[in-house]
């Protein structure tokens, strides 16, 4: 980035509660921390506005996305290494392509040089600005309300779907298309809404990728279930991530098999396969290679039938055979026409 502003970080020390951070010409005190990551710190942070300055006078940035009392989120991406820069500068690119409702918007970001562990030393961070949800993802509510066998009404699993549909439709329909690749509860940002079904918001974009790949050799497939390992949630992998075919055409589907599970999680709490990891010698890779999916006892009376078809229909091991995303909305929305009275 090269940015002056940004550059000040370098003589802060790291980042903490009560410290402040700049993100190009804009300056932040760091609230507390929300959240950690796989490779990544989240804060809850509020804009120090002087002079009339501030994000507001930021052209590139949407009106509606300024927060009214001046917080936001930052996500802080320590960097070590030339291929850690790669992979933040691709979550960068990815995030600001889409702009959508259900997305998480990326506000701003800076990528800069900060004070070093050794006396003297440098290292880089990047830091992500989004606007903030504080009711948490769909794990933290769902975990709440199992712990009080409670369970969303039939209406609401479908309308919490429906927007994820929606979100990712926005990536499938992109020219080229872009899968997700990590679609699951604890990257979701559930919002609480009088009168309205809550808001839900896919985030997340660091496994982001083009979604359609030729895989034509053996080296090629075992490169896609590396990358997999690396960048797919294990109990929402789809199983040609698992286990790639030397001669195969990976496409958005891997996406529609991580919404099925994310469905039977609205509806029990996890994913349809994390039950195995209560078993001795249980494996998650056969389970879903094998659709093994088990139903627990959910609200009473029990979620209707055809919402426990409608996850078996997108757990098709056989990718060619899964439905796309077109398939899934038409579908949701028959259902929404259903069980909205
Ligand atoms: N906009 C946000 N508002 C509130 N909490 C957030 C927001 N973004 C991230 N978080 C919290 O930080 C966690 C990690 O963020 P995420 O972007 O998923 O990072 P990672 O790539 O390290 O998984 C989330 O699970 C959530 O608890
Ligand atoms: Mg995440």
């Amino acid at each position: 980035m090269g940015c002056s502003f940004s550059g000040l970080n370098a003589f802060y020390d790291a980042v903490g509660a009560g410290g402040d951070v700049w993100i190009n010409e804009n300056r932040f005190r760091v609230l507390r921390q929300l959240g950690e990551g796989g490779l990544s710190y989240v804060y809850l942070v509020k804009e120090v506005v002087s002079d009339g300055a501030g994000l507001a006078r930021k052209k590139s940035i949407d009106p509606s996305h300024i927060s009214d009392d001046g917080t936001y989120v930052m996500k802080k991406v320590p960097i070590q290494s030339e291929e850690q820069l790669k992979l933040v500068r691709e979550e960068i690119r990815v995030s600001s392509l889409f702009n959508h409702p259900n997305l998480l918007p990326l506000l701003d970001h800076a990528i800069i040089a900060v004070k070093g562990a050794q006396q003297g030393s440098q290292n880089r961070e990047a830091y992500l600005l989004f606007p903030v949800h504080l009711d948490g993802t769909l794990l933290d509510v769902t975990k709440v309300m199992q712990a009080k066998m409670d369970f969303f009404p039939t209406i609401t699993v479908l309308q919490i779907f429906r927007q994820l549909c929606a979100g990712l439709k926005h990536m499938h329909s992109f020219d080229p298309s872009y899968a997700h690749n990590d679609v699951k509860p604890g990257n979701i940002m559930i919002t609480h809404r009088k009168g309205q079904p809550p808001l839900a918001i896919l985030m997340d974009f660091g496994s982001t990728c083009p979604a359609r790949k030729e895989i034509r050799s053996p080296a090629e497939a075992l490169q896609v279930q590396e990358w997999a390992a690396e960048h797919c949630s294990a109990p929402f992998r789809a199983p040609e991530l698992w286990d790639c075919p030397s001669h195969a055409n990976i496409d958005e589907r891997t996406d529609i098999w991580s919404l099925g599970c994310t469905l039977y999680a609205i509806m029990y709490g996890s994913s349809p396969f994390e039950y195995v990891l209560g078993e001795s010698g249980g494996n998650l890779q056969l389970a879903g290679m094998n659709a093994q999916i088990e139903w627990p006892s959910g609200p009473d009376p029990p979620y209707p039938e055809p919402l426990h078809q409608f996850v078996v229909w997108m757990l098709q091991p056989q990718p060619a055979i899964r439905p796309n995303i077109d398939d899934i909305i038409f579908h949701v929305d028959k259902l929404i026409s259903k069980y909205s009275s």
